[in-house]
């Protein structure tokens, strides 16, 4: 029997035997909602998917953003979502990690040089990768030879087969870049790995005052994860940086997690 969460519309194929005679209701496995069991949406209804679309993000580099999208995309895959995870990183790390060696990637897909199917490899059950690589500088001077519209490159090539995704997870390169940009300018949640150190918390607060900037412009990007990474325990007052994250007044984030 199949059964489809009214909340994210993920499908379940639930073996009917196994139900006890007197249930009622079920919960999600995906994302925890709980809702009548018979009364769950028709079988006939078309799942309607919402892409999320994330970007993973900080300027400051070797925080673990590329360890962060990497896991985090080969989770949800594992969880049974249907993940594109995007590199625009010209070092194309991503690839690495998944041991992978792609021909093509995110620039013949911006290009038009070559179809998503093409472009797109598959890297593991459910998870696709659009590598990134040194290939990429030839797309931040593309967005820079544009006269208007060079921040919604990476949108146009990407909208068109978002649609066939869960979840589009969006890894970023150190520094501020046309496609830094860009990225902003598609994603609408944002996970920025921290490590706790003060070069990177003062990173992080720069980053804040650029996101701001972009936000003026397009105000549905939002920072949801800050997301602490490396502690070294070997410094002065170690969960002193822990506690500056908390307290910071220039750091407000809307945590739609409700985590503490
Ligand atoms: N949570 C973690 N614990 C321990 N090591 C980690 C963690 N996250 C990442 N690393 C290691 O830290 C190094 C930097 O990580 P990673 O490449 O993901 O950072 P990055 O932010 O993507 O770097 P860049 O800015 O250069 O793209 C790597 O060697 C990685 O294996
Ligand atoms: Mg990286």
């Amino acid at each position: 029997m199949k059964v489809i969460c009214p909340q994210c519309k993920k499908e379940h194929n639930i073996d009917e035997s196994k139900i006890p005679a007197n249930a009622k209701s079920a919960q999600c496995r995906a994302c925890g909602h709980r809702f009548p069991l018979f009364e769950s949406v028709p079988q006939d209804v078309e799942p309607v998917r919402v892409t999320r679309r994330i970007g993973v993000t900080l300027s400051k580099g070797g925080v673990g953003k590329t360890t962060t999208s990497v896991n985090l995309a080969a989770g949800l895959a594992l969880a049974g979502f249907k993940v594109l995870l995007v590199d625009t990183d010209t070092q194309g790390q991503a690839a690495y990690v998944l041991g992978l060696k792609p021909k093509a990637g995110l620039t013949e897909l911006v290009t038009g040089e070559l179809p998503a199917e093409a472009a797109m490899v598959e890297a593991r059950e459910n998870l696709w990768l659009l590598a990134g690589g040194r290939s990429l500088a030839g797309i931040k001077r593309l967005i820079d030879r544009k006269d208007y519209g060079g921040e919604l490159t990476l949108a146009e090539a990407l909208e068109p087969l978002e649609k066939e995704f869960d979840y589009v997870i969006v890894d970023t390169s150190p520094g501020w870049d046309p496609l830094t940009v860009n990225v902003l300018f598609y994603v609408n949640e944002l996970i920025t790995p921290v490590s706790l150190e003060v070069m990177t918390l003062q990173g992080l607060v720069e980053f804040l005052k650029s996101l701001a900037s972009i936000q003026k412009y397009r105000g549905d990007v939002t920072l949801n994860y800050i997301l602490p990474t490396f502690l070294d325990k070997r410094i002065k007052n170690p969960d002193g940086n822990r506690q500056t994250i908390r307290i910071s007044p220039t750091i407000q984030i809307r945590n739609s997690c409700g985590c503490p």
